[in-house]
């Protein structure tokens, strides 16, 4: 392993141990300017590719679509998206310092601060798909971001999220799930790094 490798897994170590909001957004001040090189350019993270796609398999019409990107960080997901033909895509995020790295990649509608972590209101709500990936993560968002997430998903929409595992099973997602008014579409366990062990759900719903 090389000291970029070192560097970025000691990243994402301290990601997974943040202790709160107000952690997370220090932390991300601090990432946003070398967090594509140490996720995307040297750890060569795909749990953002695989949850777009995967929303894709599920959207007849990418190009008319709105999309909500919770926690869209420097904008991997909408990148990904933008590629698979999706053209509405709005993002939302803690880090104003992550926002503003998205910004300058020019590929959202909108962009927005919001701590999923608390009620927000957001002026195109409620969508017709919502996806996230990298965020329902430790000492980041868990049970209580899913629910206000999932208050701004339109009936019959579409949300496709990347779930940790411990998060998963910390906030007890499957029972939460069982409650809401749903339809799984698909949940399937997969590895965020190429090569990787099985670490994240990737999970699509249906709002009935
Ligand atoms: C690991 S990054 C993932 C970013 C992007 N989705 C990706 O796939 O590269 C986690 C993101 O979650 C954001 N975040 C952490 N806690 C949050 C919260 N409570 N509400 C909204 N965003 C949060 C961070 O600012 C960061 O941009």
């Amino acid at each position: 392993m090389n000291d970029d490798s070192d560097k970025a897994r000691r990243k994402v170590m301290q990601a997974r141990a943040i202790a709160g909001s107000k952690e997370a957004r220090s932390f991300y001040a601090d990432w946003a300017a070398s967090y594509d090189h140490d996720v995307y350019a040297t750890l060569k993270v795909v749990g953002s590719h695989r949850i777009a796609d995967l929303l894709q398999t599920h959207v007849p019409d990418v190009k008319s679509i709105e999309v909500l990107d919770a926690g869209c960080g420097t904008g991997a997901v909408a990148e990904r998206l933008k590629f698979r033909g999706f053209e509405l895509i709005d993002g939302i995020d803690l880090s104003p310092e992550m926002l503003q790295v998205a910004r300058d990649k020019q590929l959202y509608r909108s962009l927005q601060e919001a701590n999923l972590n608390e009620q927000f209101t957001l002026p195109h709500s409620p969508y017709p798909a919502i996806v996230s990936a990298g965020t329902f993560t430790t000492g980041h968002v868990g049970a209580k971001g899913f629910q206000n997430l999932f208050s701004h998903l339109r009936q019959g929409g579409l949300m496709a999220c990347a779930i940790a595992i411990p998060v998963w099973e910390r906030d007890q997602l499957a029972a939460l799930v069982s409650t809401l008014p749903v339809n799984v579409l698909a949940n399937r366990v997969d590895a965020t790094i190429p090569g990787g062990k099985p670490d994240t759900h990737f999970l699509v719903l249906r709002k009935s």
